[in-house]
């Protein structure tokens, strides 16, 4: 006879990490947690812009204050789309018939109607932080989670280059690359690393920390790789187009849809004062801050065939940075829409850290379906600085 009050867990399969809709259960998951949505420096006073998020629609925009404030994407009256209205003061009026709206979501506005309902009518609104350049925002139920910090990015007396593009490819496979550190010696071929038998891999209080001692035949740090529950990765970026240092990076990958992926990347270059300014101009002559736009677009002309990786290693045509981008954008995207792609794997020894992140999202998707408690991961605040002579934050 079975136990009346066993409950049993809700079976997760690979598909379940790959779709992010608002009912699915790895959306729930990813927003249950603050994400990043918007590059600060993109949303200009007095704009609103629409964003797509896991499959859903935003509209997104700065008050006259200076403050981002996010709603729902479309107007209650008729529903067009809020973010082609107009901002006026701290609140977005709806290009259609004027209809207009607060930070809150509440209705202030409704010029054509005789006797105004306003009170009645309100959209929603998401709580947002703005914080190392990047808008996040909290588009779970509820209240949100406390925000998390990293004082190690915080160094304002450092060099720091926030770039951000969309890549044909799903989330999950920029989250599992993230930690593959067999595919650097062949797909980042211009970093000559080798890939050595001996691997670390290890579950931590934030996540899973892979350690390939000799990878980069250089420093430790190149040689590690860090993953952050649920959807964001740190490494040591080596030295790029004949710079003395290196970088550390923090990168939010957020699903846009199910086919394709929102990137943030922050570097911090452990550089000050005369050297941190002559590191600028040259990052801004090598056009640092722009490329990565245009990293899909190459991706897909290898894809296509108009160009090829050989021709691309032998023209140097493609700087270092963009180059690494381009390198992981073309593999990505060439895995399609990954609907299928379980079926057609064949793990290997050198896929040991890709088994934990799933089994560690699968164990994380069943609890939260379950309603038990989540697993609570702490980035520590000094993680790089521990690993290298770098000092973490201050001054
Ligand atoms: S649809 Fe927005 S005011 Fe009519
Ligand atoms: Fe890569």
């Amino acid at each position: 006879m079975p136990d009346m009050n066993e409950t049993r867990d809700i079976d997760i399969t690979f598909h379940d990490f790959l779709r992010t809709g608002p009912d699915t259960i790895a959306g729930r998951y990813l927003r249950s947690f603050w994400q990043p949505v918007y590059r600060g420096v993109d949303l200009l006073k007095g704009k609103a812009k629409p964003v797509r998020i896991m499959s859903e629609d935003f509209t997104l925009f700065r008050g006259e204050d200076g403050i981002a404030r996010m709603l729902e994407a479309r107007c209650a009256h008729r529903g067009a789309k809020l973010s082609v209205g107009w901002v006026e003061g701290n609140d977005i009026k709806c290009a259609y018939h004027g209809w207009a709206y607060d930070g809150t979501g509440q209705c202030v506005k409704q010029p054509a109607e005789p006797r105004p309902f306003c009170d009645k009518v309100k959209v929603r609104a998401y709580p947002i932080e703005e914080y190392l350049g990047l808008i996040f925002a909290y588009l779970g139920d509820g209240e949100p989670p406390v925000f998390e910090r990293f004082p190690e990015f915080e160094n304002s007396a450092y060099v720091t280059l926030l770039t951000t593009g969309t890549w044909n490819a799903n989330y999950w496979a920029q989250l599992e690359n993230s930690i593959d550190y067999a595919h650097t010696e062949f797909l980042h071929w211009h970093f000559h690393f080798k890939t050595p038998q001996r691997v670390n891999v290890d579950q931590t209080e934030f996540g899973i920390r892979v350690s390939v001692p000799g990878l980069s035949g250089g420093l430790s740090a190149y040689d590690t790789m860090i993953f952050t529950m649920p959807n964001t990765h740190e490494w040591a970026v080596p030295p790029l187009n004949g710079e003395k240092v290196g970088a550390f990076a923090r990168s939010w990958r957020i699903p846009r849809d199910d086919e394709s992926h929102i990137r943030f990347d922050l570097r911090i270059y452990p550089l000050k004062a005369e050297e941190a300014e002559a590191f600028k101009k040259r990052g801004e002559a090598l056009g640092m801050t722009q490329q990565a736009g245009q990293v899909p677009a190459i991706a897909q002309s290898i894809i296509d065939g108009t160009t090829d990786f050989a021709a691309i290693k032998e023209n140097r045509s493609i700087g270092g940075g963009q180059l690494v981008q381009v390198q992981d954008c073309t593999v990505m995207t060439s895995l399609g829409p990954m609907a299928t792609r379980e079926h057609k794997e064949m793990l290997g020894q050198t896929d040991v850290a890709i088994a934990l992140l799933r089994r560690l999202w699968k164990q994380e998707l069943q609890a939260f379906a379950a309603g038990r408690p989540l697993q609570q991961w702490k980035r520590p605040d000094r993680l790089w600085a521990e690993m290298t002579d770098a000092p973490a934050s201050g001054n």
